[in-house]
């Protein structure tokens, strides 16, 4: 049975550039698309830019332009990003189109008639040079609780406090450095509380919400009155005018999503299919895709207004964590707040596509970049175990084909191929991790095989040329194999080996029957090693281009448009949505009690031990030994020292070659049964587990840790 789905990816915001951390997202749910059309089901995926708001409005402003303008050229620039990532929309749309206009109108005319709309004057500081109403981070103050100066319109750094711009001591606007003023308006509220017993029961029935996410709402949300919602926003502002609500504007966050609605109207004007078997069909499924940080809007007011204007509701809201790089929040003065296009200057998106595979499961985990494991994950999966399949057997085979028949390859294809339906399965989950562990497994024994066979030294005896082809003709088939499980992470190489062997990946069952006796392409290069000084030139590309935003950012207005790529636009009683910034690691406190803090020491102390960044140049296993590896680590300018780590149960020695490591540089060396160890590397972690430490990027091997 074929399913019909309709799956979107949150609609990026006009304002900035596609940056690699979006593209978690939109690789996510390109992954997922594909697979479910390779699959055979009747999948679209639509988006749009989310073009609405005070941010986009300033900032044409600040460039002297119309707003139409901006987003028009922000829109054409980033459907360049994803169509050279391979991410691949049925429709790709804008919040600022007809359709949504229209759609708008006639959601709001539903929320008007079930009687879910109140007004109510809201009190929000004006900046009377700039002539707007200021949302929150368009303020800067002094902090009601604590004094500290300098503070946002939301939240005090210093102490944490939440407040209302209103409150703040001394507010300027960082607009125009005017003092705003308090002003009154007519906002238009939604009562959500009247949908609460709808939404506790749609979002805790276990079919829609990953469950950490339904336990999430209802442990900060349904457990007391849901808030109203403010969804309108005086004039001057960017977006579409109330139609019965004159001089006031739909906030963006009650147009955005109708734009997946939208979006796909566009489609269906374009294809000729109705919106209501998309939309308005229980025969169709809606999936949304969206990052944790917009989790509210798309659990609690995105199904109130669905339901009240007689959508389909989500049947799964699949939500993932945040991208950090090396460890930590994208920074642009650290260049790792990269660009897409950044990035495609100097990587192949397959490695972008496939590392995020390996990391992505169906929870909200966080997950992290770091650039050893980038370069190791593509390197050792990709080229050595994959591309390898390939290139190191079709070459033979060009002149002949494959064998008229499929040799016996000892069971390698059959089970490989039963292995099918558990990487469906994965993939359907979200799960790619595993998925991808699967395949590469799968990619183990292929590899296995063509090296007990060796096509290499068949070849260069004639008499075994009937062998030299069977063994080709498995290898092949078995890649191929690998290459359609893999292909909704890299269309690319599907394409590549699809024209290799003369049959476009088009099916999932493509991996259920091998090919025979049909010719084989001339091999061309299909991915090249990922070289490391590549990532590294990519985050000082970065670097500079956020100098550049700096120096060309001297107005306060204008870094107030540069300031947050990825902000909301405006003020909304939601704030709450995000937890407080301190809590929402969740640190549990284990480790602490586990091992308590050492007596205190003098800094004289601490300043004995040498401790200097390191390279591992080389690693290998100490048979003998059943906990170390041995490593040779470099401390720059040629100087190298030997030493045994106990970390053999938590890393392979391939894994740990080229990356950065902290070694105790002046350890007395320790002469050991199998050598002279000459210093320690550290790791974090209790008993059972290791985790080495990795500077940031840009510290180099002898740099000293002070
Ligand atoms: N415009 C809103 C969405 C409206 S949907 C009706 C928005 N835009 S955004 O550009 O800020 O983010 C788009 C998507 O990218 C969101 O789902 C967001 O969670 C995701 N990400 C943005 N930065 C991210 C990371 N650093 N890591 C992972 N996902 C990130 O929100
Ligand atoms: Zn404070």
């Amino acid at each position: 049975m074929f399913r019909r789905l309709l799956v979107t990816s949150a609609l990026p915001y006009a304002n900035g550039p596609i940056h690699i951390g979006h593209l978690v997202e939109y690789i996510q749910t390109d992954v997922w698309v594909r697979f479910q059309k390779l699959r055979g089901n009747d999948c679209r995926y639509m988006c749009a830019d989310d073009t609405h708001g005070t941010a986009i409005m300033i900032r044409a402003r600040q460039e002297g332009r119309r707003e139409e303008d901006l987003i028009a050229d922000m829109q054409a620039a980033h459907e360049r990003d994803f169509a050279d990532f391979d991410v691949e929309f049925d429709n790709y749309g804008s919040t600022h189109s007809d359709e949504n206009r229209q759609l708008c109108g006639e959601f709001w005319a539903a929320i008007r008639q079930a009687g879910l709309v109140k007004e109510q004057a809201v009190e929000q500081l004006y900046d009377p040079q700039a002539g707007t109403f200021l949302a929150d981070r368009f303020v800067r103050g002094g902090c009601p609780k604590c004094g500290a100066k300098d503070q946002p319109g939301d939240n005090c750094s210093a102490c944490g406090h939440h407040y209302t711009p209103i409150d703040l001591v001394d507010p300027v606007s960082t607009l125009s450095g005017a003092k705003p003023e308090v002003r009154s308006a007519a906002h238009l509220f939604i009562e959500l509380e009247q949908l609460h017993g709808f939404l506790a029961e749609w979002t805790q029935s276990g079919d829609h919400l990953q469950p950490e996410i339904a336990n999430y709402l209802q442990g900060h949300f349904l457990g007391e009155p849901l808030r109203d919602w403010d969804v309108s926003r005086p004039a001057p502002y960017f977006g579409f005018e109330i139609p019965d609500s004159p001089g006031n504007y739909w906030y963006v966050w009650f147009d955005a999503p109708i734009g997946y609605i939208a979006s796909t109207q566009q489609w269906c004007r374009r294809t000729g299919a109705a919106l209501a078997d998309w939309w308005k069909s229980a025969d169709c499924e809606v999936h949304h895709f969206i990052g944790k940080d917009i989790t509210y809007f798309h659990t609690l007011f995105w199904p109130g207004m669905l339901k009240t204007a007689g959508f389909s509701l989500p049947t799964k809201v699949h939500i993932h964590g945040f991208l950090t790089v090396g460890g930590e929040k994208m920074s642009k003065t650290k260049g790792t707040f990269i660009r897409a296009r950044t990035y495609l200057d100097r990587l192949d998106p397959s490695y972008l596509r496939y590392f995020y595979a390996t990391k992505l499961t169906s929870r909200v985990d966080d997950l992290d970049l770091s650039i050893d494991e980038f370069v190791a994950k593509v390197n050792a999966d990709l080229v050595n175990k994959l591309v390898n399949l390939a290139s190191r057997t079709a070459k033979f085979v060009e002149k002949t084909g494959l064998s008229a028949r499929y040799p016996d390859d000892g069971g390698l294809f059959a089970a490989a191929a039963a292995a099918g339906d558990e990487i469906a399965a994965a993939y359907e989950a979200c799960d790619y991790n595993k998925a991808m562990r699967l395949v590469m497994a799968l990619a183990d024994r292929a590899n296995a095989y063509v090296e007990e066979n060796k096509p290499w030294e068949l070849r260069k005896d004639s008499s075994q040329a009937a062998r030299l082809q069977d063994v080709c003709t498995a290898a092949l088939n078995l890649f191929r194999q690998l290459a359609v499980y893999l292909a909704p992470v890299l269309p690319k190489l599907a394409r590549q080996t699809g024209a290799l062997l003369n049959d476009p990946i088009t099916r999932w069952e493509q991996s259920q029957a091998p090919l025979a006796g049909t010719p084989v392409a001339r091999f061309t290069h299909m991915l090249k090693r990922v070289e490391e000084k590549d990532l590294y030139a990519m985050i000082e590309d970065s670097k500079q281009e956020a100098a550049a935003a700096n120096a060309a950012a001297s107005t306060p207005a204008a870094a107030v448009a540069q300031a947050s790529p990825g902000g909301a636009s405006s003020v909304q009683p939601v704030a709450a949505a995000q937890a407080a910034p301190e809590d929402r690691w969740n640190d549990g406190g284990d480790a602490l009690a586990a091992e308590p803090l050492a007596p205190e020491c003098t800094i004289d102390d601490f300043a004995k031990v040498d401790l200097r960044v390191a390279r591992v140049v080389a690693a290998e296993e100490v048979p003998e030994a059943r906990k170390l590896l041995k490593l040779k680590l470099s401390l720059g300018g040629g100087v190298y020292k030997q030493v045994f780590a106990g970390i053999k149960a938590h890393y392979e020695p391939q894994q740990l070659v080229g990356r950065l490591v902290v070694c105790v540089a002046n350890l007395a060396p320790r002469t050991m049964k199998f050598g002279v160890s000459e210093g320690m590397v550290v790791a974090a972690g209790g008993g059972n587990e290791a985790f080495l430490l990795t500077p940031d990027a840009g510290a180099q091997p002898g740099h000293r840790l002070h």
